[in-house]
């Protein structure tokens, strides 16, 4: 897909990729960009910015999402490309609550679902469309810090390749951004598998870039990472040794973190301690 003149809307454009990703499109010559955001006041910002539209959408919420895609094709006529990004995360494993378990799920898998379901009839009319769901390197390896992080961009990829198989075939593009680390307030600096992350972490430019080489190139996988495609590569030919790999790196970051927090600890007065 050629960006120059297309009609955009972004979900979770407020921040990071998202509002990479609005600027971009901007810069492609994309003719109405909707940011949209549960943060309306940083959505505005954006929008502002690049000449586009705000508007406020819970994506957890169905009815928000019914609501984005009615105003944004009464704003500009067509959706030519819905760009499902909004996303979040909860570190830990098993014993994360269900509340954050259901959150996440409703955020990172059913938003995209809901998402789809308002925006394909109109695209399937006109015979023309495309969808970007955005998921995540950790949708194709894992993410050793959040176990719920890992499954429901699992299954967004899952998502993401169902949509595919039955939609391309009907003339609507579907592609897949799966990132490893990207320099966003996503990676949150005390935790030590962000900090991990953050190593090989590229800007939400590059990312940006490689969206637009990616709908271009109507590439159904977006790999900001080129290794991720090795590693996965790596992990479909020695699922065994993948997952020892990945053991043996996850004991260094919990002795790692067990370290961080007794000097965290040390430095506190001997009250806060006990
Ligand atoms: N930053 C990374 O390292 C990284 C790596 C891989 C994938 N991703 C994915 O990329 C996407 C964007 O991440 P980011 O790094 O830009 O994060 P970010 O936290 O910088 O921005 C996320 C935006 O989504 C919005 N948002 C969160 N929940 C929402 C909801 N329920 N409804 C509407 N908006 C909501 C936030 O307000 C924020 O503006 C996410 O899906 C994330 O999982 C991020």
């Amino acid at each position: 897909m050629n960006l120059r003149d297309k009609n955009i809307v972004v979900t979770g454009g407020a921040n990071g990729i998202g509002r990479a990703l609005c600027r971009r499109f901007a810069a492609a010559g994309a003719k109405r960009i909707v940011v949209s955001d549960r943060d309306l006041a940083g959505a505005e910002a954006v929008a502002r910015e690049i000449g586009g539209v705000a508007i406020a959408c819970d994506v957890s919420s169905e009815a928000d999402v019914i609501r984005l895609v009615a105003e944004s094709l009464e704003s500009c006529g067509a959706i030519d490309l819905f760009v499902s990004n909004a996303g979040i995360t909860a570190k830990g494993g098993v014993e994360v609550e269900n509340a954050a378990w259901q959150k996440c799920w409703d955020v990172n898998v059913m938003a995209h679902v809901f998402a789809a379901r308002a925006v394909l009839p109109a695209m399937l009319e006109r015979g023309s469309g495309q969808l970007l769901q955005v998921a995540s390197a950790a949708g194709l390896l894992t993410e050793m810090g959040s176990a719920v992080y890992s499954v429901t961009k699992h299954a967004a990829v899952a998502f993401a390749e169902w949509l595919a198989i039955h939609y391309r075939p009907k003339g609507i593009g579907v592609s897949c951004l799966c990132p490893a680390g990207v320099d966003t307030g996503f990676l949150n600096p005390d935790d030590v598998y962000d900090q991990f992350l953050k190593r090989s972490a590229v800007t939400p430019e590059v990312v940006a870039d490689a969206v637009v080489a990616g709908l271009e190139t109507e590439k159904f996988l977006i790999l900001p990472h080129p290794e991720v495609a090795e590693f996965l590569a790596f992990k479909a030919q020695n699922y065994d040794q993948w997952l020892g790999n990945f053991a043996h790196l996850n004991s260094r970051m919990e002795r790692l973190a067990a370290k961080q927090k007794t000097r965290e600890e040390g430095g506190k007065p001997k009250a806060e301690r006990e």
